[in-house]
C-alpha cells in the first residue's frame, strides 16, 4: 500500500491533498503540532472514507518531526510521497529593514531545516522502494521576493535551492522532487487557488513526474 505524509496539514490545502490522494488508494498520515485540531481533522476525513492517521510534531522541532515520520513509516510502511506545506507564521513575514538575523531564526528553521530533516528522514524508504515523490508547497516570494515579507522570502528562497538540488540529484533514482508556488492567497472556489483544485495539481505533479517548479497561478495575483 502507498502512503502519502503531509507535514504541516489543516482545514485547507493539508485536508484537500489528503481527500485527492486518498482517493487514489493512498494511506495519508498528517502531521502538525495541535492534537485537538488534527484528531477532528483526522475524523472527517475517515468519515468520508480516507484511511489516514494524525501525528503530532513542530516542524521547527527536528527531533519531533523526524520522530513523527518514523512512526509514520513503523505505521504506515514506507512513505513513498512527502509534501512538506506548513502554512508559515505571520511573524515571519516583517519589512526587510525590520528583519535582524535573530528574525530570521524561525523561517530558516521552519523552511530549511524542517525539509532537510523531514528528507533525510523518509530518503533511505524511498530508495528501498526505489520510487518517490517529495513535494513542497510554497507562496510567491518563493519566485519573487516582497520586501514586506522579508522572512519568508529569504527562507523560501533557501528552501527552493535545496529542493532544486534535490531534484536533480534524485532524478535518476526514481524519486521526483518538485515544488508548487501558489502566489496570492489560497481562496476556496477560486479557478485556480481553491484548495481542491491545487490538490489536482500536486497529484498531477507526482503522476507527471516533470519539471522541479510549477505555478499554481500568474505570478501577479
Ligand atoms: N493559505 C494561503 O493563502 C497560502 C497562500 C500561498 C501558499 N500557501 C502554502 O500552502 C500551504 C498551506 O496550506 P493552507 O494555508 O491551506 O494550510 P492548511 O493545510 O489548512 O494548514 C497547514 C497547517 O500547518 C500547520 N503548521 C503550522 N506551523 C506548524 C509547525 N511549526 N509545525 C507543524 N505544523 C505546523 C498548522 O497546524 P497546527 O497549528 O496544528 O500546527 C496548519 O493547520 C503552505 O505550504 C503555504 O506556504 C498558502
Amino acid at each position: 500500500m502507498s502512503s502519502i505524509a503531509i507535514v504541516g496539514a489543516g482545514p485547507g490545502l493539508g485536508a484537500a491533498v489528503a481527500r485527492r490522494f486518498g482517493r487514489e488508494g493512498y494511506d495519508v498520515a498528517l502531521i502538525a503540532r495541535d492534537r485537538t485540531r488534527l484528531d477532528e481533522l483526522v475524523d472527517g476525513l475517515a468519515a468520508e472514507g480516507i484511511t489516514v492517521r494524525g501525528f503530532t510534531a513542530d516542524v521547527r522541532r527536528p527531533q519531533e518531526l523526524t520522530k513523527a515520520l518514523e512512526e509514520i513509516a513503523a505505521t504506515l510502511g514506507p512513505v513513498e510521497v512527502l509534501q512538506y506545506s506548513p502554512v508559515p507564521h505571520r511573524d515571519f513575514m516583517r519589512p526587510v529593514l525590520d528583519t535582524g538575523h535573530r528574525d530570521l531564526v524561525g523561517p530558516v528553521e521552519f523552511s530549511v531545516y524542517g525539509p532537510v530533516a523531514a528528507v533525510r528522514q523518509v530518503l533511505p524508504g524511498m530508495r528501498r522502494l526505489g520510487r518517490g515523490t517529495i513535494l513542497l508547497v510554497n507562496g510567491g516570494t518563493a519566485a519573487v521576493p516582497h520586501p514586506d515579507r522579508a522572512g519568508t522570502s529569504i527562507a523560501f528562497a533557501a528552501e527552493s535551492a535545496y529542493g532544486h538540488l534535490l531534484h536533480e540529484r534524485l532524478a535518476g533514482e526514481g524519486i521526483h522532487v518538485a515544488q508548487l508556488v501558489i502566489p496570492g492567497a489560497i481562496v476556496p472556489g477560486h479557478a485556480r487557488r481553491d484548495p481542491a483544485v491545487l490538490a489536482r495539481s500536486l497529484w498531477g505533479m507526482h503522476q507527471d513526474r516533470h519539471g522541479f517548479r510549477h505555478y499554481a497561478d500568474d505570478l501577479d495575483s
